[in-house]
Formats: structure tokens, sequence, C-alpha cells
């Protein structure tokens, strides 16, 4: 018997989400995660299992939120994510593919700032960031939860977005601005060396969206109510 998509993954317009995994010809259907998956994270939110899905090396995700949507949007735009193999609706269960060995651009930029000199590759890496979020915004979509954490580098170093938040329609002017205030309060609490760079990750970003002038006008409204906020306490 089908079984009927959870509160969880319906919500909001998740039949759309429905209609796009079937016309992309991705499994949405009841999936057992056995011994075989091994538990490599377990955060408030979600289990993160790493296994072999059909032969390919994946990954198992299992959370209360729905990240399914954001991803699709990024992929269908060309931005990097992990391709979703499978869905289990009941069990609030993803199954995509497994990106390198799971490295993520925080313990890059960690190792990278044990070197000497690495002013040119943090610069490089910002000018990345800002081309990576200003074509995911420029393609209407934002990401939800930007941090160097949730990006992981594939095996040709590029970087891959992964754990979405929830949403995914028509991004406005102010979500695309919340999303880069929270890769910046992200980047000034794990990398202060990398919170000069900022203003590279922006002039990467304008020049990769084409509407970038309104998100940054917004950004600026964005940081003057977080430092109000800060201030407050
Ligand atoms: N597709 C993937 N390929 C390789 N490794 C992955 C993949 N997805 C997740 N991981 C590994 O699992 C870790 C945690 O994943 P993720 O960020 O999705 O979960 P989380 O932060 O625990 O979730 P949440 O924020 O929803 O509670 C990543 O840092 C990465 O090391
Ligand atoms: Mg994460």
């Amino acid at each position: 018997m089908p079984s009927r998509p959870s509160r969880a993954m319906t919500e909001g317009s998740e039949k759309a989400t429905m209609r796009a995994l079937k016309k992309m010809g991705i499994k949405t259907c009841a999936f057992h995660l056995n011994n075989d998956w091994e538990l490599v994270r377990q955060g408030a939110e979600a289990r993160v299992y790493k296994g072999s899905y059909e032969g390919r090396p994946s990954i198992a995700k299992q959370r209360l939120r729905s990240e399914v949507k954001r991803n699709l949007k990024c992929r269908t735009a060309g931005i990097l994510a992990p391709e979703i193999l499978m869905v289990d609706v009941d069990q609030c269960t993803i199954i995509m593919e497994e990106i390198g060995n799971g490295r993520t651009l925080k313990q890059k930029i960690k190792e990278l700032e044990k070197d000497s000199n690495p002013a040119d590759e943090l610069k490089q890496i910002c000018s990345n960031l800002g081309h990576l979020i200003g074509k995911m915004h420029e393609a209407g979509t934002t990401h939800g939860d930007l941090t160097t954490s949730n990006i992981l580098l594939n095996p040709n170093g590029e970087m891959v977005l992964i754990d979405f938040g929830l949403g995914g329609g028509e991004a406005s002017a102010e979500d695309k601005a919340v999303d880069i205030y929270v890769l910046e309060r992200a980047l000034a609490a794990t990398h202060p060396n990398m919170e000069p760079l900022i203003p590279d990750i922006i002039d990467s970003y304008c020049k990769n969206n084409s509407k970038a002038a309104e998100v940054i006008k917004k950004l600026e409204d964005v940081r003057m109510r977080g430092r109000k906020r800060s201030m407050v306490g």
C-alpha cells in the first residue's frame, strides 16, 4: 500500500516537491535503514548514516524537517548539492550521494589557518563563496543555514551545499539578505581570521547576482537589527 506522506514532509507545498521528485525519476518509497548503515552523526534534529544504496556510496539523513525542496531548486539551477537518490516520506529519510569523504569547508579553513600565509587561499575561498551564493540567489532560492559546516568539498575541491533549511519558495530580497547575514555571523564565530574578508564575499556576490543591489541594501538593515539585538543582549 502506498504510504501517506507524514505532516513534516507535506507542510507547505510539499505536494509540488513530490511531483518534482517523481518527474526527476527519484524514488519515493518506504526504506528501512538496516545495520549496514553506520551512524556518523547524531545532531539535535538529524541523524546522518553512511552506507550503500544500489551499489553507490551514500548518505542517509533522517530529520524532522524536509530539506529536499531547496536541494532540488539548487541542483536544477546547476548549483552543486548532493544528488538525491530516494526519499522515504514516512520515516523522513533522504538517501543521497556521498560527497568526497564528508570533508567540510570548515575543516579546510581550519587547516589553512595553520599555514604561515593562508591569505591568498582564503581570498579565493571568499570569492568562490560569493560566486556560489550569488548564483543560488539569482536562481531565486536561499540555503537557510549557511555555515562552513554545511558546505562540503568534492574531490575536485568544488563547494557542495548540504543541510538546507526548511522552505524553498521564491525567496525575497530580505530572505537572501538573512542568508548572507547567517554566513557572516558563522564566519565571525568560527573563523575570526576571515571576518575582514567578508567584503571579498560581497564583491563576488555582486558580480554574480544581477539583483544584488536590493539584497545588499536589505543586508545593511539586517546587520543593523543584529547589532541592536546584541547590544540589548
Ligand atoms: N552527502 C553527503 N556526503 C558526505 N558527507 C555528508 C553528506 N551529508 C552529510 N554528510 C556528513 O555529515 C555531517 C552532518 O551533515 P548535516 O550538516 O547534513 O547534518 P547536521 O548538521 O547534523 O544536521 P542538522 O543541522 O539538520 O541538525 C556533515 O558535516 C558531513 O560530514
Ligand atoms: Mg549541518
